[in-house]
């Protein structure tokens, strides 16, 4: 575990559990040497190179409260990282956000073009529910690969990150009320954050409703903390520590945590935020020592 819970950079369980993932994503993302060689590129260029892999391991996190470490959890990891990279890929594209900087380099369509950038993003979509729905992936009982890829559809749908971005997009120059500001980051952020939690869940067994309920409420208010310090970083944070243009938030007028309540109560809600993630999993005492840090990376972190 990591000494310091406050810190801002993660303890050496969760270093080699990045590494982990990372490695797991090279293996299964389709090689250069295969045509088509520039989709297959653009899509390692956007998974593979940067990122916090904070997905992936909220989903070893997750299962390692519930005693499971094995290589079962490599699918999920995999599946919640290429979701998240290709929500990256498209948030960034022209029609979205309009970013030329991402995780320190240059976005996916300003290397690759517009359309591949576009096929880029619906291949990483593909592929994940084809790693989680892949019977050799780790001896996952077949109906627990049905209600993980039902989790992961839901997440990432309609009533989740694509749902979210279209509140977001309808957002802009508007004034939402908190309650709307909050339902907007749940379902953009949260929702796949909530999913990697439930998946990590699902891969280790047969959890109780309880111990799902408990994991879902950390999961929520982890989500909910990371968006508002997404939102944060925008307005204080150096382009060459967050690899991204800073100040996008306002240029675009998007409404954000610091624009409809200010930058103090926004840090004081991501306080009360991580409390409520502590105290859901608080039963769990030092096996939930990997959460516990992700909670506070969450909510501290400097990119
Ligand atoms: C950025 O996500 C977009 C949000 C949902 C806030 P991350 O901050 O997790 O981006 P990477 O993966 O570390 O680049
Ligand atoms: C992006 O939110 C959320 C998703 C990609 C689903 P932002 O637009 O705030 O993310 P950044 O700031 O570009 O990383
Ligand atoms: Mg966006
Ligand atoms: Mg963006
Ligand atoms: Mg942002």
């Amino acid at each position: 575990m990591n000494p310091n819970p406050e810190s801002t950079e993660l303890g050496p369980a969760l270093q080699s559990l990045i590494q982990r993932a990372e490695q797991a994503l090279a293996r299964h993302l389709p090689p250069v040497e295969h045509a088509p060689a520039e989709l297959h590129r653009a899509m390692r260029y956007a998974v593979l190179g940067g990122g916090k892999r904070l997905r992936p391991l909220l989903v070893y996190a997750a299962a390692d409260v519930l005693g499971e470490r094995g290589p079962s959890l490599d699918a999920a990891a995999c599946a919640v990282e290429l979701i998240h990279a290709y929500s990256l890929v498209h948030d960034d594209l022209p029609a979205m956000d309009d970013d030329a900087l991402r995780r320190g380099r240059a976005t996916c369509h300003v290397v690759f073009g517009e359309a591949m950038a576009i096929l880029a993003g619906d291949a990483l979509q593909a592929l994940a529910f084809e790693l989680l729905a892949d019977e050799r992936a780790g001896h996952v009982e077949a109906a627990v690969r049905i209600a993980m890829l039902h989790v992961l559809g839901r997440a990432c749908g309609a009533e989740g990150m694509a749902g979210g971005q279209a509140l977001d997009l309808a957002a802009v120059g508007q004034s939402l009320s908190l309650a709307e500001l909050e339902h907007m980051h749940a379902c953009k952020t949260g929702a796949l954050i909530r999913a990697s939690v439930q998946l990590g869940a699902l891969a280790a067994g047969t959890p109780s409703d309880g111990a799902l309920k408990a994991l879902d409420d950390y999961a929520s208010a982890v989500g909910l903390a990371f968006q508002i310090r997404d939102d944060i970083l925008d307005v204080e944070g150096e382009a060459a520590v967050i690899g991204k243009t800073v100040g996008k938030d306002a240029a675009a007028a998007k409404p954000t945590f610091p624009s409809i309540i200010g930058l103090d109560p926004s840090r004081a809600r991501l306080v009360e935020l991580t409390d409520a993630a502590l105290i859901a999993i608080a039963p769990w005492g030092e096996r939930a020592a990997l959460l516990r840090e992700l909670a506070h990376y969450s909510a501290n972190r400097r990119n």
